[in-house]
């Protein structure tokens, strides 16, 4: 019998979703090779590290080239959005490589708030009202802004990080944001704003994987992105996650896959969009009706480490799938456990920390994975390198297993100022 294909891979991004994402790929009898650009100290043990910018193509590519490299994993938005898969396809060296991420016309659906509104418009997806305003109709915004009830909310049309989004709970307040904003207050991410109503409920995180025609769906999960306990303070890269979600039933998942997943994927379908890999639906339910609060092209983090722990199938194996036309032929099995995840920060973030500063793991407990984020490996020892330092994942039969040895793997591993939320999972059901 012909043994499957097995694969030389490039993972590019340097989080916790990349160690798990290296975790994962690292398992699969379809990956030959694994490198990890640039990686963080985590990545090291299950592939090679390779100090590139994925920023920068010319050397990402040179590096396929060298290194035989046949799949090409994209870990984070930015190199997607500034059309790293089109750079693949168009030079003739690099277009066999399978690129998982969209092209930057799908990435756009992340890059541009105001591509991704009017898209749901297009193809009647539920999400919040909106108008769009940049300087050339400043005027017709603040009268926009002066009759829109309260909270109302501002988001800078590019990427930003996780900091563009405004809620304003007063016209003098949304007014002057809104001003700062096409001065400049985003950079260039702002000189273009989306205007929202708000929208009130509880927000969870869907996944799909697709081919722009098929799609498999990954388990469900839920992010806490307030640095305090209680979901108080300011927001973060995001501070931890838990898989499934108990208030997403049957019932919520129908309504989801109707109204929101599948008028998406028709929409990239036949827009005729290049899009062979993640998305990410950032989604709300307002009283029992889910609503899409945004669009990324990539999976979510820190949801990616509980999400990918409970997904069964070889990862590597849906990637193939994924350019071969076979996605329709691939079932998703999913581990009935929960996943939890825990994230240990340096002390300070969101804003200033330390790095470089030591670290001393503790042997994690036998169903916790602890993946790196913010760490690097130096001569002499791990090293921190990042506000979000590490995700500690843990799987249990129940929600309150899985946090409990999340929480105390999180409670071992030693830095100065380590911090981390002890109420993860807190508002969903135990
Ligand atoms: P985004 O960057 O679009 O994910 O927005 C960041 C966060 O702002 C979201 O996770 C929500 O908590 C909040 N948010 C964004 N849009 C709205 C909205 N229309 N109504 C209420 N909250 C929102
Ligand atoms: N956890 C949210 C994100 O990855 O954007």
């Amino acid at each position: 019998m012909d043994h499957p294909k097995s694969y030389r891979i490039l993972l590019l991004g340097s989080g916790g979703r990349e160690h798990t994402l290296a975790w994962k790929i690292a398992q699969s009898a379809r990956c030959s090779q694994l490198f990890i650009a640039p990686g963080n100290g985590g990545t090291g043990s299950l592939g090679i590290n390779v100090s590139l910018d994925p920023m920068d193509f010319a050397a990402v590519g040179s590096f396929c080239v060298r290194e035989k490299i046949e799949m090409l994993v994209v870990g984070p938005e930015a190199p997607l959005v500034a059309g790293i898969v089109d750079y693949f396809s168009q030079h003739e060296a690099l277009s066999q490589i399978m690129c998982i991420g969209p092209s930057k016309a799908g990435a756009m659906l992340e890059g541009s708030k105001d591509v991704a509104k009017q898209f749901m418009q297009r193809h009647q997806i539920p999400t919040a009202a909106y108008q769009t305003f940049t300087q050339a109709n400043i005027s017709e915004g603040h009268n926009y802004l002066g009759t829109h009830s309260h909270p109302i909310v501002l988001k800078a049309d590019g990427l930003a990080a996780g900091k563009g989004v405004l809620i304003c709970t007063s016209h003098e307040e949304a007014l002057a944001e809104f001003d700062m904003m096409l001065d400049g207050k985003f950079g260039s991410a702002g000189t273009t704003i989306v205007v929202e109503a708000f929208l009130s409920g509880i927000e969870f995180s869907v996944f799909a994987l697709t081919d722009g025609k098929d799609y498999v769906l990954l388990p469900i999960a839920k992010d806490y992105k307030r640095i305090g306990e209680g979901d108080t303070g300011l927001n973060t890269g995001g501070m931890g996650s838990v898989s499934p979600v108990s208030f997403v039933d049957a019932a919520m998942m129908e309504k989801v896959i109707a109204r929101i997943i599948e008028p998406t994927i028709r929409g990239i379908q036949t827009e005729q969009i290049d899009y062979k890999g993640f998305v990410f639906f950032g989604l709300i339910s307002v009283n029992g009706d889910p609503f899409v609060i945004e669009y990324n092209c990539r999976m979510g983090d820190p949801e990616t480490e509980s999400v990918i722990p409970r997904l069964k199938n070889d990862l590597v194996e849906l990637f193939a799938s994924v350019h071969n036309g076979t996605l329709n032929t691939q079932s998703i099995d999913i581990d009935p456990r929960f996943a939890t995840t825990v994230v240990c920060a340096s002390g300070g973030y969101p804003g200033d920390y330390r790095t470089s500063l030591p670290i001393h793991l503790p042997e994690a407990h036998p169903d916790s994975m602890i993946f790196h984020a913010g760490t690097k490996m130096t001569d002499s020892g791990l090293v921190t390198s990042g506000g979000r330092v590490f995700a500690v994942t843990s799987m249990g039969d129940t929600l309150a297993e899985a946090l409990d040895k999340s929480n105390s793997t999180a409670k071992e591993i030693t830095f100065e100022g380590k911090y981390f939320r002890r109420d993860i999972g807190f508002d969903v059901e135990h």
